[in-house]
């Protein structure tokens, strides 16, 4: 076996939850952080994504036995203290109080509108530390940043030496990005809701506000549709490779969105139309053209399938699938896919796709779709996602700014950047190479704003690392891909330009990776970064 996690045993805790998953008789192996690190107190600007503004200064917090988290009144104020406190009291082994009087200690605070919707300011000094924001999800960002500044062992699941101290000063951060994604494809191979609620939380940890599901493709569809039933039932029986699959409930689905929201994601939901559809095709045979339904795929090419542009039935489920999956979804966005649709005509992609974006507006929704959207007629509002490379053509690049420039916003996603299934080097498995290899600095090293030619900086909306699963089935490998690269489109997404700096952020990339051995996570030990020793 090729496959090099840097940990793969341990206490397994799933990151910020309350669940603590006990291994039994086993101990951490290789995972404790060196002494000499743990006594010193992080650096007020050591966190990942790069805080806006910090401004060091002053004596430390240290938590101790008699620390609480003092919340505002709020049900929404006080679910966070008790997030927080959650995190805090296996590992110290204090009993951490969530109340909402007290003075000292940690102070979850929401104040008037200068923060916005996702921005917070967190001071630290001898008497406490406290976090302020306009907006929960800026006082939940907050205190990922807070946890980054105690020491790596706070994410440990049994009780630790401490000392817990957060260095003396302030920061006041806010998102550079309204838009800041990670895609999971649990078409290719079926991922469990825990699965998902493990990944929710390793993102929350940087930021991420935005969890999109690739929901079906050819070889699996994965959500209920009460309408159409054969979909999840047929359509979802089998993954790459010949494997049970798998598919939501509708039950299932409402969970994963309560527990996204829970750690402020917004789930967007795809339904990858007219190709990706062999799922679809196969489970019902009046989608086709011909009539007939072929069998379930199970391998890895793309763009043989195609829904029935001409046929009415199509628009009938399209409409009954959008419909019911707009009622699953709280969020503004329903994604449509609309790549690599192959094995349909240009006039008729143009003509579904039209169709298709009428229908998502009819229930309320804003379209996304994969850019090739740009050679339709995008929808007023809709953002296509980029996932092109270097190597894309000039008119296909054109095509896009044109319709940037025209209204249509961008989420970039480009595939030798931030497609977390490519592999890090030819040594590094799994993974596929299609887009190139993807080291950790190349990963990181682009700006968004001026990524694209002739794209005006404010048609960028953001960026998502989208993470294909043909080769992936595990968590564990999930994790491996992910970390380190997932970090740094976080901290595209989330750091002002004037933050980017490799050397810099390297070193606090590095710092991570004590973090995630705590929580039991896999990830790529690159070279290029100076991981601590121990
Ligand atoms: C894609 O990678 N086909 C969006």
């Amino acid at each position: 076996m090729r496959r090099r996690h840097s940990t793969t045993s341990g206490p397994t805790r799933v990151l910020g939850s309350l669940l603590l998953v006990a291994a039994a008789g086993v101990t951490a192996v290789g995972a404790a952080p060196a002494p000499a690190a743990e006594a010193a107190t992080t650096p007020l600007n050591r966190v990942v994504p790069a805080p806006a503004e910090v401004r060091p200064g002053g004596r430390p917090y240290r938590l101790t036995w008699a620390t609480g988290v003092h919340v505002d009144g709020s049900a929404e104020v006080r679910r966070i203290g008790e997030y927080l406190a959650g995190i805090l009291r296996p590992s110290t082994g204090y009993r951490v109080p969530v109340t909402e009087h007290g003075a000292g200690g940690i102070r979850l605070h929401l104040s008037d509108g200068r923060f916005g919707a996702e921005g917070y300011r967190l001071t630290s000094g001898p008497a406490g530390v406290t976090v302020t924001a306009s907006a929960a999800a800026g006082l939940f960002h907050g205190v990922q940043t807070l946890r980054q500044l105690l020491p790596a062992s706070v994410e440990r699941g049994s009780v630790q030496p401490g000392p817990w101290r957060i260095a003396g000063g302030t920061v006041e951060d806010r998102p550079r990005y309204a838009y800041r994604g990670a895609m999971l494809d649990v078409a290719r191979h079926f991922f469990t809701v825990g699965q998902v609620e493990r990944y929710i939380d390793e993102l929350a940890l940087y930021k991420i506000n935005t969890l999109h599901l690739h929901l079906s493709d050819d070889q699996g569809w994965r959500i209920a549709v009460d309408s159409w039933p054969r979909l999840a039932a047929y359509g979802g029986s089998t993954q790459v490779g010949g494997g049970r699959g798998g598919y939501f409930t509708k039950a299932d689905y409402r969970h994963i969105v309560r527990y996204a929201a829970s750690r402020y994601l917004e789930v967007v939901p795809e339904i990858d139309m007219p190709g990706h559809t062999n799922a679809a095709l196969a489970s019902y045979a009046q989608l086709n053209c011909d009539g007939t339904a072929p069998p379930l795929y199970t391998g890895t090419r793309v763009g043989f399938s195609s829904l029935c542009v001409p046929k009415q039935v199509t628009y009938d489920f399209v409409d009954d699938v959008v419909r019911e999956l707009a009622a699953l979804t709280p969020g503004r966005r329903l994604h449509i896919g609309g790549d690599e649709a192959h094995s349909t005509g240009h006039a008729d992609y143009v003509e579904f796709m039209d169709r298709v974006q009428r229908v998502v507006a009819r229930y309320g929704k804003t379209v996304v779709g994969w850019h090739q959207l740009t050679g339709a007629t995008p929808a007023k509002g809709a953002l296509a996602q980029y996932w092109g490379l270097d190597g894309t053509s000039a008119t296909e690049k054109a095509r896009v700014a044109e319709a940037a420039r025209n209204g249509t916003g961008l989420i970039l996603s480009p595939a030798d950047r931030v497609y977390l299934d490519m592999k890090y080097t030819a040594g590094t498995g799994p993974g596929t190479r299609w887009a190139g290899l993807v080291e950790v600095r190349r990963s990181y090293d682009w700006n968004p704003g001026s990524y694209l030619p002739g794209v005006p900086a404010s048609a960028v909306r953001g960026v998502e690392a989208p993470l294909w699963t043909e080769t992936l089935t595990r968590s564990s490998e999930i994790e491996y891909m992910a970390f380190p690269r997932l970090p740094g489109a976080a901290e595209l997404g989330w750091s002002p330009a004037a933050t980017h700096d490799w050397d810099a952020y390297k070193v606090r990339l590095a710092a991570q990776g004590p973090r995630w051995d705590a929580l039991g996570m896999s990830y790529y030990k690159s070279p290029q970064v100076p991981w601590p020793a121990g």
